[in-house]
């Protein structure tokens, strides 16, 4: 880190947390969860007077919420909302609802306060003054007003929820320092953006990364870009044109047909680029007004915090006992007749015995005791992919698996339904059986979101051992 004084003021922002508690831990490094939002809004605390606030869709993920997944959905909503107020935010911008579902949730009762769309608020923190305003609908025209006949201040944030072209829109209203972006449908977190006297900043989604705005209100116009990500961008930026002015010196060297004092020219000024590019360090002094923007990854190593996590443990269990009586005669989609169905892996073992006790000790032999250990065999976001034959005629439904016989990620999985197979009588064909499963059948579950790491050849390469498929 670089050795900057403390700021005058710290801004922490968390945006577009769409009710997602925590992730789902399919992936090499799940970041996010709000027992550790809360324990790094409150890490972040500790060093300067400090204001956080949480911005965007921050209860439901979209406009259409299937009907067996509302009570899912309503239930992580109230578990966000009871997380947004232990965290504590000083107070949040909730974009427009999408959903019936979520209107209605966000006419109930809240404890921490929700800006309306163009409303000024004035914070005094360790001797400053913040105006804060959240910014959907209201037109330009009306914030210019707004901010007009706003109180005398140190600082005026809008907190916008809206595409970035709209924020460029705002960033150019007098009187906007820092326009904090949220509600954006992309995942990029983009370094610090200079919009005339404005800066624009994105803090991420799904309660991955949160936003750190360290403020220096000292004497100036306009605010300083610190922030280490913008030196970055602009060494790779002056990187890549050296090159490029490098490799066309070398042309024209070669050819042979540019005045000597011309190439002498480009030739300094590759030299000054690169004196540049070695001259780009991290700040460490602050000359005026100036800020220091970063994005601190959610990351599982950091502190939680005790009660959200408590939260998020019933909030599973609540999930869980619910779905549990409200699908318990969920039945599979009948099959069709003379089709085979699903029998679960115990049955190949009779003839497999090999193969199934390579499978039992696999990730995929053990699928459904990852989600059982974390409360969510009944969750309708987890069960379908840790299961067998989920949503298809004769497989698994959330609550119904063949008395167990099709928990984890069985043979049939790959193998297709076995019954057919499993019972042809002595000297009968057993060809009613997928022998090798081509990766379609593997990215209905391998997708990005939940297997970042997923290569067919590599990933198939590790169910190839001696008594299966070797
Ligand atoms: C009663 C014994 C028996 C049972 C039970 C059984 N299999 Fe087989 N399976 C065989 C035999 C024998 C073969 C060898 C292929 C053949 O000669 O038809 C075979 C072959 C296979 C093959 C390779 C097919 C090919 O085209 O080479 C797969 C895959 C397979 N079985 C999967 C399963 C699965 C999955 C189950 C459980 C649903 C299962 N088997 C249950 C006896 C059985
Ligand atoms: C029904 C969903 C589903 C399908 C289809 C599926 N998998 Fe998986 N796979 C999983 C799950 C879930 C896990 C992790 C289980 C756990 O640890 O709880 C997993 C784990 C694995 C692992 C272990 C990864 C590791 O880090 O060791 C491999 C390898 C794998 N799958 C390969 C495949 C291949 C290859 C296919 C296609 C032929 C396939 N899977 C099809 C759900 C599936
Ligand atoms: C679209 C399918 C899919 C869904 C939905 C899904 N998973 Fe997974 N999950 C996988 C796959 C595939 C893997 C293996 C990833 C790999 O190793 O590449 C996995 C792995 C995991 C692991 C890691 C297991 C280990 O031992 O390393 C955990 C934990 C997990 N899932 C939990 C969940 C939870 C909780 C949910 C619901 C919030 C969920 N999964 C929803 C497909 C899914
Ligand atoms: C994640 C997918 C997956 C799962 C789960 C899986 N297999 Fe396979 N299986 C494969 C692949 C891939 C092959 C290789 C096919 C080839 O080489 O043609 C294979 C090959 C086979 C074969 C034929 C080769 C041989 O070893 O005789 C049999 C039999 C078989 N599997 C049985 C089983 C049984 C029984 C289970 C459950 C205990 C099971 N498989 C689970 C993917 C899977």
């Amino acid at each position: 880190m670089s050795s900057l004084p403390p700021p005058d003021l710290r801004l922490v922002l968390v945006t577009d947390l769409m009710g997602q508690t925590e992730p789902c831990g399919c992936t090499s490094r799940p970041l996010g969860g709000l027992d550790l939002v809360a324990g790094m809004v409150r890490e972040a605390r500790k060093d300067a007077p400090t204001l956080a606030f949480a911005a965007g869709h921050l209860h439901f993920e979209g406009a259409s919420i299937p009907e067996p997944m509302q009570a899912q959905a309503r239930f992580a909503a109230e578990t966000t909302e009871r997380a947004i107020s232990a965290t504590p935010f000083d107070g949040t911008f909730i974009a427009a609802p999408r959903s019936e579902i979520e209107r209605a949730f966000l006419e109930e009762p809240t404890a921490v306060a929700r800006f309306g769309d163009g409303e000024p608020h004035l914070y005094e923190v360790g001797g400053r003054k913040v105006l804060v305003v959240g910014v959907e609908q209201t037109p330009p025209a009306a914030l210019a007003r707004v901010l007009a006949e706003a109180p005398a201040r140190d600082v005026a944030i809008v907190l916008h929820v809206g595409p970035r072209r709209s924020a460029a829109e705002i960033a150019a209203v007098p009187g906007v320092d820092f326009v904090l972006l949220a509600g954006l449908d992309e995942e990029a977190v983009t370094p610090p953006r200079a919009r005339g006297k404005a800066h624009l900043l994105t803090a991420g989604r799904q309660g991955q990364r949160l936003l750190l705005l360290d403020l220096y209100l000292r004497e100036g116009e306009t605010f300083e870009d610190l922030s280490p990500a913008t030196a970055e961008e602009r060494k790779q930026e002056l990187t890549q044109s050296a090159a490029e002015l490098e490799a066309r010196l070398e042309v024209w060297t070669r050819e042979g047909r540019h005045a000597a004092e011309d190439l002498a020219a480009q030739r300094a000024r590759l030299e000054a680029m690169r004196l540049e590019i070695a001259s780009i360090a991290p700040p460490s002094e602050v000359k005026g007004r100036a800020f220091v923007a970063r994005h601190v990854e959610i990351d599982p190593e950091a502190a939680r915090a005790r009660e959200v996590a408590e939260l998020m443990r019933a909030h599973d269990q609540r999930v869980n006992a619910h779905n549990r009586e409200a699908f318990k005669d969920s039945r599979p989609i009948p099959v069709d007749e003379g089709e085979p169905t699903y029998v679960g892996s115990q049955v190949c073992a009779s003839c497999h015995a090999q193969a199934h006790a390579w499978w039992e000790k696999t990730p995929h032999g053990r699928a459904y005791s990852t989600l059982v250990l974390r409360h969510k065999e009944f969750n309708l976001a987890c069960v379908g992919c840790h299961v067998t034959g989920y949503g298809k005629p004769g497989g698994a439904t959330v609550t119904w698996n063949l008395d167990g016989a099709l928990v984890n990620v069985g043979c049939e999985q790959c193998h297709g339904p076995g019954s057919a197979h499993a019972s042809a009588g002595p000297g009968q064909k057993r060809e009613t059986i997928v022998r090798d499963p081509a990766e379609g059948v593997c990215l209905n579950c391998h997708n990005h979101e939940h297997s970042d790491q997923f290569d067919f050849e590599t990933y198939r390469a590790r169910l190839l051992v001696p008594g299966h498929g070797h």
